[in-house]
């Protein structure tokens, strides 16, 4: 007897994907599976570690954790959070910085210690960078690793700004922003003339070591670049594909973002 598939072809996707209506549906559901970890660990009274990322994505997630602590009693006290990236050169109070986008979207509105914060420091001289970002590593490395990373994906398939030519093994450094990078950046820095060349970011390495890996994309502008790292071959051309080696990754999209995927693209 011939069985016919009624399911949604997924056999051409290299790792777990999850599609929901919109961003907001997905973003509820992101952000209580981090609630569900910060409970479990304070249940065991341990802390919870956190890798965060920056950028419009995940504006929502931390708007449901913010709700989650406010009127559900949340509590970020057993959290440290250690952020992907920042520009470079940047000072930390400037409005473009990632410092300012973290406080402003989730630390100043949570019971976070902010001396359980740590977002890369843009303000060092370049000859302290490559110390630093060892130190880093280490940090995370002494606190248990990282529980759940939280990822969005740029159009050049870079993850933090781990650009093309990144390696898998990659650890914390110093890179340089692709061009596509600083456009999509320039709007908020008043024109791509203003927008850093440099980065300092977590690598494709750190990023791997994390116990859950969680990438977040909404809309059909990631539509094209989320099919590859999805679907294509692993290569350096497009980094998010090594999150294809992670035994513990999931892709959470929106239907826009998933559109390319040859389970909608040939329905
Ligand atoms: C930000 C980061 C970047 C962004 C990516 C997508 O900390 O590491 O990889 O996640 O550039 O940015 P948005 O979400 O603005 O489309």
């Amino acid at each position: 007897m011939i069985r016919l598939n009624l399911q949604e072809d997924t056999s051409f996707e290299k790792l777990p994907v999850s599609v929901y209506a919109n961003p907001e549906e997905a973003s509820i559901v992101v952000a209580s599976r981090i609630a569900d970890i910060i409970r479990k660990k304070q249940l065991s009274g341990e802390r919870a570690v956190l890798g965060l990322a920056t950028g419009d994505t995940p504006i929502r997630v931390y708007k449901e954790l913010i709700r989650l602590h406010k009127e559900e009693g949340l509590s970020f006290k057993n959290v440290v959070s250690f952020n992907l990236d920042e520009y470079y050169p940047m000072l930390p109070d400037a409005e473009q910085s990632y410092v300012s986008f973290m406080y402003n979207n989730l630390f100043n509105h949570i019971d976070i210690d902010k001396d359980n914060i740590y977002i890369p420091d843009g303000t060092l001289a370049v000859e302290d960078i490559p110390s630093y970002c060892i130190a880093y590593e280490e940090r995370i490395t002494e606190l248990g690793g990282i529980d759940l990373q939280l990822l969005g994906i740029g159009r050049t398939g870079h993850i933090g700004f781990n650009e093309p030519g990144s390696g898998p093994s990659t650890d914390t450094r110093l890179v340089t922003l692709e061009d596509l990078t600083r456009e999509d950046a320039s709007s908020s820095f008043g024109g791509k003339e203003n927008v850093p060349h440099q980065a300092i970011t977590m690598g494709i390495g750190t990023v791997l070591r994390a116990k859950e890996i969680v990438l977040i994309a909404w809309g059909e502008k990631k539509g094209e670049i989320v099919q590859k790292a999805v679907e294509g071959e692993m290569s350096s051309d497009v980094p998010s594909t090594f999150l294809q080696q992670s035994n513990n990754v999931e892709f959470i999209l929106d239907e826009g973002a998933a559109f390319k995927l040859t389970r909608f693209a040939t329905r």
